[in-house]
């Protein structure tokens, strides 16, 4: 008889974009006639950038002739994307990563989840909470975790809160732990950690021995010096720490899907007859095994970003998607609602009035002012009391959205 893996049983019924979009499409369908402006999940709004779409023409058209078709590519990427990416997003930080050290894929919501594989069943994981739901819920799947609480919290995982209280920026454990996961520009509340508390994690990863699995998706929209673009530039960090940067923020790619993630090879665990094995041997080993590697169209289309159009053009709309996070910021601030993050990142993070619980707010703007944002509670039991938004709308359903929300009853 074939079971199931009964991990799965422990997660709650659905992904939290998946119970926004099922909640949107029954209030739709009760109300057809609703002007519904969604600022829930993040997904770009503005076409891709000129420079990618012409490089992918050209590409298609490669492959329409014998003499420039091509069937399976590296897994790993073509070196004309892994050398500009190096080039572009490292080496002017003095950062000198193999092209063996990077592995382009389908995004980095993919390698977030499937990172933990080539990690042993029985390490810890730290998460910060609130926080992106793919690291929670993919160890919850393999096991690493044991059940869900009445607290929200998953037994045997270490969550490390971050709420305005501390400033957004998360304690280290008192315990030991093996995995750390950390987003920066963070993914909800919008807020970044600075050089100096990224420092005190890597010091603590090469203290503990343990990991730190970098999400840096946003690393993009960073305005403020004091703001790491890169988990590299804090030293020790490449004995430590595995990233993780995608397209589909940067430039758009959301739907077009392409990322890459770096594991230099300093970065090592422990195999069970205590020699020390480097997590880049695994990773590649996976990523051979079970990915065929990114379509050719869309890898020429990611390396368009770093010509000198492509630049200018991904600066523009990285300028476009900040404004729209001001003003979000300020609208929210005139209809006297506290709001965190849009400054290095897409994302606002407010305060419910009256503290009111994230799923009543969620109802409140959906059913009074037709906007759908993302509840707190989603992304952990601290994100409770807290709400996002997004800046990636367009400009007139963004304005729109900030006036309805000053016009609504709070
Ligand atoms: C989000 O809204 O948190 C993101 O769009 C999710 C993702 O990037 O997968």
């Amino acid at each position: 008889m074939a079971t199931i893996n009964d991990n799965y049983l422990k997660l709650p019924g659905s992904y939290l974009f998946a119970e926004i979009g099922r909640r949107v499409a029954a209030y739709k369908e009760a109300h057809p006639q609703a002007d519904i402006i969604r600022l829930g999940i993040g997904d770009v709004t503005q076409p891709l950038p000129p420079a990618c779409i012409e490089a992918m023409h050209k590409a298609v058209d490669e492959l329409a002739k014998a003499e420039t078709f091509r069937g399976y590519g590296p897994e790993q990427g073509y070196s004309f994307l892994t050398e500009a990416i190096l080039k572009n997003n490292y080496e002017p930080y003095g950062l000198h990563f193999g092209t063996d050290e990077i592995f382009v894929s389908d995004g980095s919501k993919s390698d977030c989840g499937n990172i933990q594989e080539i990690f042993g069943l029985t390490d810890k994981v730290a998460i910060t909470d609130p926080v992106y739901p793919v690291y929670l819920d993919t160890n919850v799947m393999a096991g690493r975790t044991g059940e869900l609480q009445e607290d929200g919290h998953f037994e045997g995982v270490t969550y490390l809160p971050c709420t305005a209280e501390n400033n957004f920026a998360p304690e280290l454990p008192q315990e030991h732990v093996d995995m750390i996961y950390l987003c920066c520009p963070n993914n909800p509340t919008g807020t970044t950690l600075s050089h100096a508390e990224l420092k005190k994690w890597v010091d603590y990863a090469k203290k503990e021995d343990a990991v730190i699995l970098f999400d840096a998706a946003y690393a993009a929209y960073i305005t403020e010096d004091d703001v790491p673009r890169t988990i590299y530039e804090i030293e020790g960090a490449t004995e430590v720490a595995i990233e993780f940067r995608s397209f589909s923020k940067t430039a758009g790619f959301t739907g077009t899907r392409c990322g890459y993630t770096i594991i230099p090879k300093g970065v090592t665990g422990k195999a069970a007859d205590g020699s020390r094995v480097d997590f880049n041997r695994l990773w590649n080993r996976r990523h051979t095994t079970k990915f065929n590697g990114t379509a050719y169209i869309v890898q020429r289309g990611a390396a368009a970003i770093y010509t000198e159009e492509g630049k200018a053009q991904v600066k523009e709309t990285i300028a476009y998607y900040m404004e729209n996070a001001r003003l979000i910021r300020e609208g929210l601030k005139a209809a006297g609602i506290e709001a965190y993050g849009g400054i290095n990142a897409p994302y606002i993070w407010l305060k419910t009035p009256n503290n009111m619980p994230s799923w009543d707010f969620f109802d409140k703007l959906l059913t009074e002012v037709n906007i759908v944002g993302t509840p707190g509670a989603g992304f952990g039991p601290c994100g409770e009391g807290y709400f996002r938004l997004t800046a990636f709308g367009g400009r007139e359903n963004t304005l729109r959205a900030v006036e309805r929300i000053k016009k609504m009853k709070i």
